[in-house]
C-alpha cells in the first residue's frame, strides 16, 4: 500500500490550506462589499504613465501575495476603470447586471464548469438551452430554435453571417447554380459596425441600403438592393435597435422580401431586442419570428454580467453544419446527436455565459426583465419630453427604445467633448460625445432601472 505523500510546492496553489483558504475568504469579501455597494464612485481612466507610477511591479519570481495584490486593484486599478453600471453611465451601450445575476457569476467560475459539450457540462447546457428557448419564444421563434452564448454581438453576427454563407453555398451548389466570385451581405448604413467587421473576416462585400430619413430600413430598400444584386446575396442584416438611436428596421416588410427572395434573414438585436419584452415596444419588432437568425446581448439589456451574447437559429442544423469543428480527439463529442454549444457558433471552449442570466431569471421570474425594460423605455420617453420642453436643446429624432439622442443648440464639438470631459472629472457622469449626419450631439443610453428622471435633468442643467 502506498503512503500518502506530502503535497508538494507544485500544488501550493491549488490545495485547501490555511493560505488558500484566507486567500479566498479576502476576495469574497471584497466581492460581496461590491456587489452590495450602492456607491460605487463612477471613476475614470488615468493616463498610461501615471498609472504604471502608481501600480509599480507586481510580477515578480515570488509573488506579492494576496493581500497587497487585491490592494492594488481596489486602490490603484479599479478606480482606474470606469464603473460600466453606475446609473450615470449613459454612454454607448452601457452595462446593468442584476444583483443575482452578478453573485451568480461568482459560482459559474467556482464550479469550473465548461460549456462546450453536453457530455462535459450538461447541467449547464441544459439551463442555457431553457433561457434560449424562453427568449425564442418571447421573439415568436418555433420551438425548434436554438442556439448558444457567446461572447459577445460581434461573434454573434459573426456566427449567424457564417452560418448564412455556409447555408447560401449548399443551397446553389445542390441546385447546380454558379457560385458568385464575391458573396455579400445586405444591410442598412445604420447597421452596427461589427457587420463590417464581419464581412472583412469572412471576405465578403457589404452592400449598404439607405434607411428612411427616419433611420428605419424597409423591405422596399432591401428589394432594391436585392434586385440589383441577385444571386450573390447571402444574407439580409435587420437591426433591431441601432446602437446610435436604438432605432428598429421594419422587420415585417424586410421578412417578406427574403422570404420571396429565398434570402437568409440575420435580425441584430444586440441591444434593442430586449425591449420586446416591455408591452410599451413590442409591436416595433413584429416579423422577428420570420428571422433565420437573431441575435441579443445578455449584457446589455437583458441584465447580465459581460460577456454574453445570444445567438439563435430558427434551424439549429444550419448552425451546426457551418460550425462544428472535426478532430480525432473530439469524434467522441461530436459523433453524437446530443447538444454541443460548441458546435453552433465559431468557438470551441467556452465559459458557460448564460448561467448567470439563467439563475436571476429563474430567481425574479420574466414579469420583473419586463418591467426593467419597460422602465428604462419610459424614462426615455419622458426625457424626451423634458428635452423638447427646453430652449436650447433639440431632439434628433424621437427615441423607438431607450436611446434619447439630442443637440445642445450651438455647440460645437469640441463644446462637447470639454463638456463631457468635465462631467466625468467631476465624477457626475460618463456621457460622452455623437454625432448624426455630420451635426455632434450628445446621447442618453438608458438601461439601469437605478437611472432616474432627476440625474437626467440634472446633467440637462449642466449644459444650459
Ligand atoms: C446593434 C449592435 N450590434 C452589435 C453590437 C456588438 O456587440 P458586442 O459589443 O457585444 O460585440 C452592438 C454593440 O453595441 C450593437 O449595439
Amino acid at each position: 500500500m502506498s503512503t500518502p505523500v506530502a503535497p508538494s510546492s507544485a500544488a501550493s496553489m491549488h490545495e485547501v490550506s490555511d493560505r488558500t483558504s484566507e486567500l479566498v475568504e479576502l476576495v469574497l469579501r471584497y466581492a460581496r462589499g461590491r456587489i452590495l455597494s450602492s456607491d460605487t464612485p463612477l471613476d475614470k481612466p488615468i493616463a498610461p504613465l501615471d498609472l504604471a507610477l502608481r501600480a509599480g511591479r507586481s510580477i515578480d519570481e515570488h509573488g506579492i501575495g494576496a493581500e497587497r495584490a487585491l490592494a492594488l486593484f481596489e486602490d490603484v486599478l479599479a478606480p482606474a476603470c470606469i464603473t460600466t453600471d453606475h446609473p450615470q453611465y449613459l454612454s454607448f451601450i452601457p452595462t446593468a447586471p442584476t444583483k443575482a445575476s452578478v453573485a451568480f457569476d461568482l459560482v459559474v467560475s467556482a464550479s469550473a464548469l465548461y460549456g462546450g459539450s453536453w457530455l462535459e457540462g450538461a447541467g449547464a447546457v441544459h439551463a442555457e438551452n431553457e433561457v434560449l428557448s424562453w427568449l425564442a419564444a418571447e421573439f415568436g421563434l418555433p420551438a425548434s430554435a436554438g442556439g448558444v452564448f457567446v461572447q459577445g454581438g460581434t461573434l454573434g453576427n459573426l456566427s449567424a453571417l457564417v452560418a448564412a454563407r455556409e447555408h447560401a453555398r449548399a443551397v446553389a451548389t445542390r441546385s447546380g447554380a454558379e457560385l458568385p466570385s464575391r458573396w455579400k451581405v445586405v444591410c442598412s448604413a445604420e447597421a452596427h459596425s461589427s457587420i463590417a467587421s464581419a464581412a472583412r473576416v469572412m471576405d465578403v462585400d457589404v452592400v449598404a441600403v439607405e434607411p428612411g430619413d427616419d433611420g428605419v430600413l424597409r423591405g422596399d430598400a432591401v428589394r432594391a438592393a436585392l434586385e440589383e444584386h441577385a444571386a450573390s446575396v447571402f444574407a439580409v442584416v435587420a437591426t433591431a435597435g441601432s446602437t446610435n438611436f436604438g432605432i428598429v428596421d421594419d422587420l415585417a416588410s424586410i421578412a417578406a422580401v427574403t422570404d420571396e427572395f429565398d434570402v437568409w434573414l440575420h435580425v441584430d438585436g444586440a441591444y434593442g431586442l430586449a425591449g420586446m419584452l416591455s408591452p410599451m415596444a413590442r409591436h416595433r419588432f413584429a416579423g422577428v419570428e420570420r428571422a433565420d437568425s437573431v441575435i441579443v446581448d445578455p449584457h446589455k439589456w437583458l441584465f447580465a454580467p459581460f460577456d454574453a451574447c445570444a445567438l439563435i437559429y430558427r434551424d439549429p442544423e444550419a448552425g451546426r453544419r457551418a460550425h462544428t469543428q472535426h478532430a480525432e480527439y473530439l469524434d467522441t463529442l461530436t459523433e453524437t446527436s446530443e447538444w454541443s454549444p460548441s458546435d453552433y457558433a465559431a468557438h470551441l471552449t467556452r465559459r458557460a455565459r448564460g448561467l448567470p442570466l439563467w439563475f436571476s431569471l429563474a430567481t425574479h421570474g420574466a414579469a420583473a426583465y419586463r418591467d426593467a425594460v419597460t422602465a428604462s423605455i419610459r424614462l426615455a420617453h419622458d426625457i424626451a419630453r423634458e428635452i423638447d420642453r427646453r430652449d436650447g436643446f433639440r431632439l434628433v429624432r424621437e427615441p423607438q427604445l431607450s436611446v434619447v439622442v439630442f443637440e445642445r443648440e450651438g455647440w460645437s464639438k469640441a463644446d462637447y467633448a470639454e463638456w463631457s470631459a468635465r462631467l466625468l472629472d467631476e465624477q457626475h457622469a460618463f456621457v460622452t460625445p455623437s454625432s448624426h449626419a455630420g451635426r455632434p450631439n450628445t446621447r442618453f443610453a438608458i438601461i439601469n432601472p437605478l437611472t432616474t428622471y432627476e440625474h437626467l435633468t440634472a446633467i440637462l442643467d449642466t449644459m444650459a
